[in-house]
């Protein structure tokens, strides 16, 4: 709900969970709270954030905003602190000074060639500077269900002259208080969104991606926490970009005393021009608040990204059970090859069969074919068609990899367009696993891209898409934009990719899409918007993804992970680990299989069947569940997740003993998150036992401690 309250010129926005209350004071928007619900009509301007000893609060006329908490810190106004906004004007004159213009309430917002959360009211202030010229309206959506606010800001030149973004975040929170600590996401390929937990000093602490993706070695999320916080208890915000490109989040302790927590586009080589009249979007900066400590914070992310972001189409659909030829065969396959594997899955659950890559161009390894949408005759000389047509006969759908933003030099598209693909004039150009990236920021670039994909679509019976990225952008170049534009290349890259994603996954509605990027390394809201799931990680090992899904679900809901059984001797790690716990660990996402099921030892192969109904069975608690996590891997010695269904009759427990020890201690974790005075029986077990006492004591379990990552799953039912 928004509300505005003219006597006191005070916004007020309240849902699920919090208040967000911003008031205006000699025509400056000052932040005033964020945090669980208060009496948002008491006079908050007694909290402005100036230091009581402060010289200048007691000087009148117009103060220096250092001391102020602010809702759209600019640059020029005495705030020293990390801006949102920094514009030159055609002078080099870096001043800007925002002031209350006015407000109005949206529905249905939608930014510009952006993807945007959806399902709320989108509260729109006018801020603006006539001196300069400018218009900013700052956006913050609010939703009934989860307690979270989507901001972004339109930046429009409302003057004579020309302006330069040197920065333009996409929000700025202002927290009243210090002693924070910063939790980010970092990692690698296979080893993505490890948590790290760092003190927030006085001074700039900041995460970023120049990759022009949103990346594996740091996620587009920051969380801020008390030094208290537990998994389940104590203050958290959270902050995640709806972007996937370059990116920053910065979050500064203050002189005061405050703490302020900033991000948007990276301004790292970004610089974006306006001539008059012309305006810009940032993408939207999601801020969650919760009580309930990363917990708290996780579910609501998880509810408002399945309320607000995933395709609603797909949110609450069951997934397709998949069985993916990649690790199976890698490039060498043929029909034959491919056959045993299709055959095998009949009639186990798995219902779709998903070609990976190496079925097009010339490309028998990664060095060529990348760009040449056409089916590889040499490996398949009768086409796609009786490998969809052995999948109908088995009752199966078919899948097809593409990786569409990337070309290998050693291909007919880059002998034909050799400047389409991305490269600094005088340079090699850039190579990433033996492959370039096409420069999509052209729109003839584009054209191509989406009736070479669309093409392929239209011709054959493919029901479900895994949409690859397998390199980042190293070189900030479009031969074809003039240096203006150049100046932006990494979020023009994101215009661009948004682009081909309304022409070719928005324009399919009957295809199931899969996002992938070398696994999760584009793993954002971004990409959520248009893909209900993402292909998790390259690392398939049930150890190494205890940790990864640990990590990720810090802010993405379980339905977004794509996660797969594969053999052992893993093909990452060289790690075994017992079926069971490959199918336990892969059934708490989309899960599928990544391997020969014609080859699997016999009694593997025949648990496949039972594995899928169990999934089948639990799925709903994956798609719309609340998580608790309630073992920590990184921590050492075990990983444990708790579903709970949102009315509480059921839920599914999760646990991994990571290694076998003797004479162990005792592992029984809590259970919180149920019903505390219904009773509920354990379907393994047959015990019975309250919801307080399962959050109080755990579940008394016999739970082996023979052998590494063994695993058990326990099911919960209220009576
Ligand atoms: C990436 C993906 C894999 C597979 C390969 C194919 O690494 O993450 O799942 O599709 O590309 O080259």
């Amino acid at each position: 709900m928004i509300r505005f309250d003219e006597k006191n010129a005070t916004f007020t926005l309240e849902g699920k969970g919090f208040s967000y209350v911003m008031g205006v004071v000699d025509g400056v928007l000052e932040h005033r709270y964020f945090g669980a619900p208060i009496h948002a009509d008491d006079d908050l301007s007694l909290f402005r954030g100036e230091a009581a000893t402060s010289f200048e609060a007691r000087v009148p006329g117009k103060k220096s905003q250092n001391q102020i908490l602010l809702e759209a810190p600019a640059y020029g106004r005495g705030d020293y602190r990390e801006p949102m906004f920094l514009l030159r004007g055609e002078e080099g004159e870096t001043t800007l000074d925002l002031t209350y213009a006015g407000y109005r309430i949206i529905r249905d917002h939608k930014l510009d060639g952006l993807p945007t959360s959806f399902g709320g009211e989108t509260l729109c202030v006018t801020l603006s500077d006539s001196v300069r010229g400018v218009s900013v309206e700052l956006f913050y959506t609010v939703f009934d269900d989860c307690p979270a606010v989507a901001r972004s800001a339109r930046i429009t030149n409302t003057g004579a002259g020309k302006i330069t973004l040197l920065r333009a975040y996409s929000a700025a929170l202002d927290l009243p208080d210090n002693g924070y600590e910063l939790i980010t996401l970092h990692g690698a390929w296979a080893r993505e969104r490890e948590p790290e937990r760092t003190p927030v000093p006085h001074g700039v602490l900041s995460v970023d991606s120049k990759r022009v993706s949103s990346s594996a070695p740091l996620n587009p999320f920051a969380a801020l926490v008390t030094r208290t916080t537990c998994e389940e208890a104590g203050d958290a915000y959270g902050v995640a970009l709806v972007y996937s490109s370059s990116w920053k989040i910065a979050c500064e302790g203050a002189q005061n005393g405050t703490t302020r927590l900033t991000g948007g586009i990276n301004d790292f080589a970004f610089r974006k021009t306006l001539a008059p009249g012309e305006r810009f979007d940032t993408p939207e900066a999601v801020f969650v608040y919760s009580d309930e400590g990363l917990g708290g914070l996780s579910r609501a992310f998880h509810d408002y990204a399945r309320g607000h972001i995933v395709n609603p189409a797909f949110v609450r659909r069951p997934r397709p059970i998949v069985v993916n030829n990649w690790e199976a065969t890698y490039f060498d396959f043929d029909y034959e090859r491919l056959y045993p594997i299709i055959d095998a899955a009949e009639g186990t659950g798995i219902d779709t069969f998903v070609l990976d890559d190496g079925w097009f161009g010339r490309r028998d390894n990664d060095s060529a074919g990348l760009g040449d949408w056409s089916v590889n005759l040499q490996k398949l000389p009768e086409g796609l068609a009786p490998l969809i047509d052995r999948c109908h006969a088995r009752g199966l759908k078919f899948g097809l990899w593409f990786e569409p933003e990337m070309v290998n030099p050693d291909s007919d598209l880059y002998r034909a367009h050799p400047d389409w693909a991305i490269s600094c004039p005088g340079y090699e150009p850039l190579l990433s696993r033996r492959q370039l990236v096409l420069d999509i920021t052209r729109p003839e670039v584009r054209d191509h891209i989406v009736a070479a994909v669309n093409r392929v679509l239209s011709e054959n019976a493919i029901d479900y898409v895994k949409w690859d990225s397998n390199r980042n952008v190293g070189e900030l170049f479009s031969s074809a934009s003039d240096a203006c534009d150049r100046e932006c290349f990494a979020h023009r890259y994101a215009l661009g990719l948004y682009d081909l994603f309304d022409r070719i996954v928005l324009a399919n509605p009957n295809v199931f899409f899969e996002g992938c990027s070398g696994g999760g390394s584009r793993f954002d809201f971004g990409m959520l918007y248009y893909f209900p799931q993402i292909w998790t990680s390259d690392d398939t090992d049930a150890g190494m993804r205890c940790r990864i899904q640990y990590g990720t679900s810090l802010l993405y809901p379980l339905s977004a992970m794509s996660c797969h059984v594969s053999v052992c001797p893993n093909h990452q790690n060289g790690r075994t680990t017992p079926f069971a716990t490959r199918c336990a660990v892969a059934h708490l996402g989309a899960t599928g299989y990544e391997l020969d099921l014609s080859r699997l030892p016999e009694e593997e192969r025949a648990a496949i069947k039972e594995q899928n109904e169990l999934f089948r069975r639990d799925e709903d608690l994956i798609l719309s569940g609340d998580l608790y996590r309630v073992a920590d891997p990184f921590a050492g010695k075990a990983f444990g997740f708790l579903v709970v269904a949102k009315d509480k009759s059921k839920a599914a427990f999760t646990l991994v003993r990571l290694f076998g020890e003797t004479n162990a201690e005792r592992l029984i974790p809590r259970l919180p998150g149920l019903d505390p005075d219904a009773a509920y029986r354990v379907e393994e077990t047959g015990e019975i036992l309250h919801g307080d006492t399962l959050a109080r004591t755990g579940l008394p379990n016999e739970f082996t401690k023979w052998g590494d990552f063994t695993a058990a799953v326990y099911h919960l039912t209220r009576l």
